[in-house]
């Protein structure tokens, strides 16, 4: 007999874990939906070279991690990586800058790659990503910014924000040129992947957890930025230090797709295992519309990775998630058809209440145990007492029971809550 396990790097999500995601996923949500952020429910597969394009064809993501489905007239899809290309393609298919006056959108949902899994990183994953087009720098990049505070304070996490500028397309193949003379000086330190990415993908090299010590002589992109660059990158700073967001400035911060321009950042949470605690990145891509046909048109987004968080949250108490069981026990099959009744009494007003029953065909006495064994706060028992319109409530905390008035039942139980 074959025994079927997840597959590597895929995980179950139950129980209180489930919660949790749940929980991350509506805090982000009230977040952004008080910014008028748009949710956009995108495919989990896409044409691949929507990836290649975006993402760029020498980063890590598309040479070594995309999932590749290929159908069967021979087209090839990739199980989505990332949502922002996803977004930018739907932005554009569909003319959403004609429907909303405010273009900015939300997503939540699994992503796919193919990397080495551990605690933290998995081939299937979660994100909830934003993405804001149209809208200048710097106030959409403190937006951003302001949202992920947001959030973390909702959720109890404390990161710390790294910021760096990439350049634009003006100053940064200067920076490049004297980047790779310098890397071609001392090739013969670098490990087998940079040597590599030199040829390839040079800018990636600052970002390799090998070669870091390497690296501290390197050219900085900080001083090759062109005026504009300089300029911009300046106002975001004075910007948070005048909002008294404080950030750590990190001149090898690269990001690991390429479609980035000027602005990038990373949260880190340092309690984590350092390859996997980044939580929460993003930064400007101004230039990628435009690359797909589209007008110019500015853009910026960032994306929480939820099951880095997952890791670092406590539901608090007392918040929605804390729901109450109820039992609905029978003492015979006869009154199956009022527990059914007494159950939509209970659930329709109330989103509190998730009750377990009724279930024919069981004593009394193991439908007790069941309802014990799932957790149930208060069982209501139906018996003889139905007559006159009662039944028993039994409040499995302190196993005291009495006789209530089905009418007065719900006030009953909120009473005691
Ligand atoms: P990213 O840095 O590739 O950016 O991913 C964002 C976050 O997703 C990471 O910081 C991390 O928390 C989480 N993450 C990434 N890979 C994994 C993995 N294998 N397992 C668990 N968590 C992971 C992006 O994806 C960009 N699309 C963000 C963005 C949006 N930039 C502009 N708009």
């Amino acid at each position: 007999m074959v025994k079927f396990v997840s597959v590597r790097g895929t995980r179950d999500i139950f129980l209180h874990e489930v919660k949790k995601l749940r929980y991350i996923e509506r805090c982000c949500r009230e977040v952004v939906s008080k910014y008028n952020f748009q949710e956009i429910i995108l495919p989990t597969f896409e044409d691949k070279q929507l990836y290649q394009r975006s993402i760029g064809e020498t980063t890590d993501i598309v040479e070594k991690q995309m999932y590749e489905i290929v159908d069967t007239k021979g087209r090839k899809f990739v199980l989505r990586p990332e949502g922002t290309a996803g977004v930018v393609r739907a932005y554009i298919e569909h003319n959403l800058k004609n429907i909303f006056p405010l273009k900015r959108f939300f997503y939540f949902g699994p992503m796919y790659r193919y990397e080495r899994p551990q605690k933290g990183r998995y081939r299937e994953f979660y994100q909830f990503g934003i993405e804001i087009f149209n809208e200048p720098s710097p106030s959409s990049d403190i937006l951003l910014i302001k949202i992920i505070l947001e959030v973390f304070n909702k959720v109890g996490i404390n990161g710390v924000l790294y910021i760096n500028s990439v350049g634009c397309d003006r100053c940064r193949p200067q920076y490049t040129t004297e980047l790779v003379k310098y890397l071609n000086s001392i090739k013969q330190s670098l490990c087998n992947d940079c040597k590599i990415r030199l040829q390839r993908n040079p800018l990636r090299i600052l970002d390799c957890k090998i070669d870091t010590d390497k690296i501290v002589n390197i050219p900085q992109i900080t001083n090759y930025l062109c005026e504009q660059c300089k300029t911009n990158y300046e106002e975001i700073k004075q910007l948070l230090n005048k909002q008294n967001i404080e950030y750590k400035e990190d001149k090898f911060l690269v990001r690991g797709l390429d479609y980035y321009t000027n602005f990038v950042f990373e949260y880190k949470v340092h309690s984590l295992s350092s390859t996997q605690n980044t939580i929460c990145a993003g930064g400007r891509y101004d230039t990628l519309i435009k690359t797909f046909g589209a007008e110019d048109t500015l853009a910026c987004g960032c994306a929480f990775g939820i099951d880095r968080m997952m890791e670092l949250v406590t539901i608090p108490k007392g918040s929605k998630t804390d729901i109450i069981k109820i039992g609905i026990g029978t003492v015979s099959d006869e009154y199956v058809s009022k527990g059914f009744e007494i159950a939509d009494m209970l659930t329709q007003n109330n989103s509190k209440y998730i009750v377990i029953g009724p279930l024919c065909k069981k004593s009394l006495k193991s439908q007790l145990r069941l309802f014990n064994n799932e957790q149930c706060k208060y069982v209501v028992i139906i018996g003889e007492e139905i007559t006159q319109n009662k039944v028993v409530l039994k409040d499995f905390s302190n196993n005291r029971q009495e006789v209530v008035e089905i009418n007065f039942l719900v006030e009953k139980i909120n009473k005691i809550e």
